[in-house]
C-alpha cells in the first residue's frame, strides 16, 4: 500500500470525559466492533476508584494498567484507528492536555443524568482553542436523565459548542425505545441486550410515514416527529467541513453499556473524523504527507519495572515513516539516535514494528534521553510546539529526609519531572527547590516513587503559593523589569528549562504586580507567543 492511503486510512483520537460517564465501556465496545477484543471485561478501568486502598496503592495498580491502554489500535471498515487514553481524574488533567497534543480529533462522553460536568469544560476547552474537531456521545440512554434538548442547550452554554444532533432518542430511561438517526435516516430500537453486535435497523426515510406508530406506538411516535421538526428548525444541518475546521460539533445518543448507538457513532466516525492532520512547529507547518519523518513525545511512561529502570517514550508520528534501525536526529540533544525495537500498539498488546506511519504512535524504550515534547527528525532543525506547562495550583518545599541518598534524590526527581508528574522550580534567592502539582495526589505519588524506584526519601514542608506564572518582559533591560526583580525577588523561581517564574501568594499581589509592571507580562501556561 502506498505512503498516501496509509496516510489516509488512520484515524488518531481521544475519548474525554468526566470519570464515570462511561469512557471506558465505550472504548470497549469500539474494540469489539474492530474484532480487536472478543469478549465484554478486556478494558480495565484505569481510573482512581473509590477504595478503602490507600491512594498510592491505587495510583501503582492504575499505572499499570494505563501502559497497557495508552494507545488501543484496531481496524474497522479498513480505517487504522488509534484511540489514545486520557485519564479522567482532574490530578491527572496535564497528561490529559498533552495527549490532546497528539489528537487529530476526540469523543466527548456526556452521562444523560449528569449532563456537562466540570472536568469535561476544561478538557472541551483546550479541545477548541485548538480547533479540534469534536464529535459528542450522550451515554447511559437505558437511565432517567435530563431532557435531550436541555442537553444540547448544556453542551452550546457550558462547553460553548455549536450543536447538531446527528441521531435522537426515543423515549428515555423506563421507556427508552431506541434512537432516530438522523445521518443515516433509520430507526434503531432498543432491546437491552448488550452481546448484540450489529442491531437491527429499519431503514426510515420518512418520518411523517405511519408506520412508525406501528413500530413506536402512537404517543412515541407524535413526539419524535415534533421532536425532529424542533431540531429542523433549530439547529443547522451537519456540514462536515465545519466538523473538520473545529466549528460544528455532531451529537450522537446512545448507551455504551448496551452497546446501543456505538455502531452509528463509528460508522459517522470512521466516515468523517480527519486523518492526521498537518501540525505547527516553531519553524513552520508540517503536512503529514511529507516524507521525511518528523514526531514528537507527548507521553513518558518510566519504570513500570523498577529492575531494569525501563522507559518507553510515547512518540506521536507527525509525517514522513517512522523505520526500525533508521538513524533520526534527536533535535533538542543534537544527536542522532536509532530504535531496534520501536513498539506499535494493537489492542491491549504491543509488538515490535518495522515502519510506522503519520497518524500512529510508536513507543521508544529509552535509557533517559527523552523528555515530553522532545521531536524526533531526520536531520531538520524542528521543534514542536504545544506541550505546554500548565501553572500548577499546589506547591511545597521538598527536602531530603535521607542525607546518604541525596544522589539517588535528585535522579529521581529529575526522571520524575521528565515524565510530566510534577514540575519542580528552584527558588533563585537561595537554591531551595520547590514541586507543583495539578492535583495533591501527585506529592504522594513522588514520595511513593522516589522510594519505591530510587530508594530515596523525601519529606514536605508548606510553601504557600497561590500561582506560578511564567515572566515575560516586553524589555528584559528596562528599569521596571530590573525592578520587578529586585521587589519580587523572595518570590522568584526557575523552572526546568531555566525560565523565570513568578510564585504569587495570593490572588491580589498577582493582581497588584501585574497592575504595578505593566511591561512584564505574566502568564498561566508556560508557552507564550
Ligand atoms: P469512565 O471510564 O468514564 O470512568 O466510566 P466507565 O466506563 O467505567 O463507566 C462508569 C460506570 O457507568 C460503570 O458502572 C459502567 O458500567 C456504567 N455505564 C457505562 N455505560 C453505561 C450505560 O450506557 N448505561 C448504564 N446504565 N451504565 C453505564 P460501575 O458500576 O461504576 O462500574 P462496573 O463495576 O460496572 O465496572
Amino acid at each position: 500500500m502506498d505512503f498516501q492511503t496509509e496516510i489516509a486510512k488512520r484515524r488518531t483520537f481521544g475519548i474525554i470525559s468526566h470519570p464515570d460517564a462511561g469512557k471506558t465501556t465505550l472504548t470497549e465496545k469500539l474494540l469489539l466492533f474492530g474484532g480487536a477484543i472478543q469478549e465484554a471485561g478486556a478494558v480495565k478501568n484505569n481510573k482512581i476508584k473509590k477504595t478503602a486502598t490507600s491512594d498510592f496503592m491505587e495510583i501503582e495498580r492504575q499505572r499499570g494498567i494505563s501502559v497497557a491502554t495508552s494507545v488501543l489500535a484496531f481496524i474497522y471498515k479498513e480505517k487504522k484507528i488509534n484511540i489514545l487514553d486520557t485519564p479522567g481524574h482532574k490530578d491527572f488533567a496535564e497528561d490529559t492536555f498533552r495527549t490532546l497534543t497528539a489528537v487529530d480529533s476526540v469523543i466527548v462522553v456526556i452521562d444523560v443524568a449528569k449532563g456537562v460536568e466540570t472536568q469535561t469544560e476544561k478538557l472541551v476547552e483546550v479541545c477548541r482553542m485548538r480547533n479540534i474537531p469534536i464529535i459528542v456521545f450522550i451515554n447511559k440512554l437505558d437511565r432517567e436523565g435530563k431532557d435531550a434538548f436541555d442537553l444540547l442547550d448544556d453542551l452550546e452554554q457550558k462547553l460553548g459548542l455549536s450543536v447538531t444532533p446527528l441521531s435522537f432518542p426515543i423515549g428515555m430511561g423506563y421507556d427508552f425505545k431506541g434512537i432516530y438517526n438522523i445521518y443515516e435516516k433509520n430507526i434503531n430500537l432498543f432491546s437491552g441486550d448488550s452481546k448484540k453486535n450489529i442491531e437491527e435497523t429499519i431503514a426510515f426515510d420518512n418520518i411523517e410515514n405511519s408506520d412508525l406508530e406501528d413500530i413506536i406506538g402512537s404517543s412515541a411516535a407524535e413526539t419524535l416527529r415534533d421532536d425532529l421538526e424542533l431540531v429542523n428548525g433549530v439547529y443547522p444541518q451537519f456540514d462536515k467541513n465545519a466538523y473538520l475546521e473545529g466549528e460544528q460539533h455532531p451529537v450522537f445518543f446512545g448507551s455504551a453499556l448496551n452497546n446501543f448507538g456505538v455502531r452509528e457513532l463509528l460508522d459517522c466516525f470512521v466516515e468523517i473524523a480527519p486523518a492526521p492532520r498537518p501540525k505547527m512547529a516553531e519553524e513552520r507547518l508540517v503536512e503529514a504527507n511529507e516524507k521525511e519523518l518528523t514526531g514528537f513525545v507527548f507521553k513518558i511512561h518510566a519504570n513500570m519495572d523498577p529492575k531494569h529502570r525501563d522507559r518507553l517514550a510515547f512518540v506521536k508520528i507527525v509525517s514522513g515513516t517512522f523505520e526500525r534501525n533508521k538513524p533520526y536526529l534527536h533535535v533538542r540533544q543534537a544527536k542522532k539516535l536509532k530504535f531496534s525495537s520501536p513498539n506499535a500498539f494493537f489492542a491491549e498488546k504491543k509488538e515490535i514494528v518495522d515502519i510506522s506511519y503519520p497518524g500512529d504512535i510508536v513507543g521508544l524504550h529509552d535509557t533517559g534521553n527523552f523528555k515530553i515534547g522532545d521531536t524526533l527528525t531526520e536531520g531538520e532543525q524542528l521543534h514542536y510546539k504545544g506541550i505546554p506547562s500548565f501553572s500548577p495550583e499546589h506547591f511545597r518545599y521538598i527536602n531530603n529526609a535521607d542525607p546518604m541518598k541525596s544522589k539517588q534524590l535528585y535522579k529521581g526527581i529529575d526522571q520524575l519531572m521528565d515524565e510530566g508528574v510534577a514540575q519542580l522550580f528552584t527558588l533563585e534567592l537561595n537554591g531551595r527547590k520547590v514541586v507543583g502539582t495539578v492535583g495533591a495526589l501527585q506529592f504522594e505519588v513522588i514520595q511513593y516513587r522516589l522510594e519505591h524506584e530510587y530508594g530515596a526519601k523525601c519529606s514536605y514542608e508548606n510553601f504557600p503559593v497561590y500561582k506560578a506564572c511564567w515572566v515575560d518582559p516586553d524589555d528584559p533591560k528596562n528599569d521596571e523589569f530590573k525592578e520587578f526583580q529586585r521587589v519580587k525577588s523572595k518570590f522568584l523561581a526557575k523552572d526546568k528549562r531555566g525560565q523565570l517564574v513568578f510564585l504569587a501568594d495570593s490572588q491580589f499581589s498577582l493582581q497588584m504586580t501585574q497592575s504595578k509592571y505593566p511591561s512584564v507580562k505574566l502568564h498561566f501556561v508556560s508557552e507564550f507567543e
